[in-house]
């Protein structure tokens, strides 16, 4: 199984201490990336992945690592503390720069058999929001299966937390870790997804950007294709 942290701060506090220990309950092969360690370019608004190509972003090439850990990836984690009731800004704008993915322009099949999970520590408050920031592109990139886990640690370091806590957080990781491993390789869309592709596929059929348009054209996804079924 491939894994992919992508961590939205470059430091090792709690929320790296819980996405590093279910991801070793994962056994799998990890890669991981912190924001903004390993990618601090700000989203400049060209426009010019959705207008032209993604290929063209001026920071396309700094980028690659990430993707293609994200493209090859069977399960992805999104781990932020909050900030201000939201993710941290590195990972708000590595998310900016896949605005291109959302399935109203230009998804990648890969995305819509892998699982995702989405951790998120607060001292107090704001997981649900900070958790939403990620799942909303996870959804629009086609993503089938979701996983949160939300923790109020009411502390500023992973040493900090009460012991209780830490075992009901060892708990909801090794449960969330066996559904994963479970699912791993066998996960489908649900009914949200798979009605918001269809929608997408009448649009994409006479779409006012040419780009996307012929993209969903050449992949057969106006017609009768599905990036989630095997050809
Ligand atoms: C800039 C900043 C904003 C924060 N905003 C919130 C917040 O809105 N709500 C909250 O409960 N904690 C907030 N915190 C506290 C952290 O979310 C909390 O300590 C978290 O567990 C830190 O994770 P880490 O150990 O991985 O850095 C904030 C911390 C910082 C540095």
């Amino acid at each position: 199984m491939k894994i992919t942290i992508i961590h939205g701060q470059s430091h090792k506090g709690s929320t790296y201490k819980i996405a590093t220990d279910l991801a070793s309950k994962l056994n799998g092969e990890v890669k991981e990336f912190f924001l903004p360690r390993d990618f601090n370019d700000f989203c400049l608004g060209c426009t010019t992945c959705f207008m032209k190509d993604e290929k063209k972003c001026p920071h396309y090439e700094k980028l690659v690592p990430i993707t293609n850990a994200i493209l090859e990836a069977d399960v992805l984690i999104f781990a932020s503390p909050v900030y201000v009731y939201h993710v941290t800004a590195g990972m708000k704008n590595l998310l900016d720069h896949y605005g291109y993915l959302w399935m109203v322009h230009r998804p990648a099949e890969a995305m819509f058999k892998k699982q995702a999970i989405v951790i998120s520590t607060a001292a107090g408050a704001g997981m649900k929001s900070t958790i939403k920031d990620v799942k909303d592109s996870l959804f629009y990139w086609g993503v089938p299966k979701v996983y949160e886990l939300g923790v109020a640690v009411a502390a500023t370091s992973y040493e900090q937390i009460k012991e209780s806590k830490k075992k009901d957080i060892e708990k909801e990781e090794a449960k969330i870790a066996k559904k994963v491993i479970k699912r791993n390789g066998k996960v489908k869309p649900r009914f949200k997804t798979k009605a918001f592709f269809f929608i997408m596929h009448l649009m994409q059929k006479t779409g006012w950007n040419e780009v996307d348009s012929l993209y969903w054209k050449e992949k057969g996804w106006t017609k009768k294709t599905r990036p989630w079924k095997n050809k």
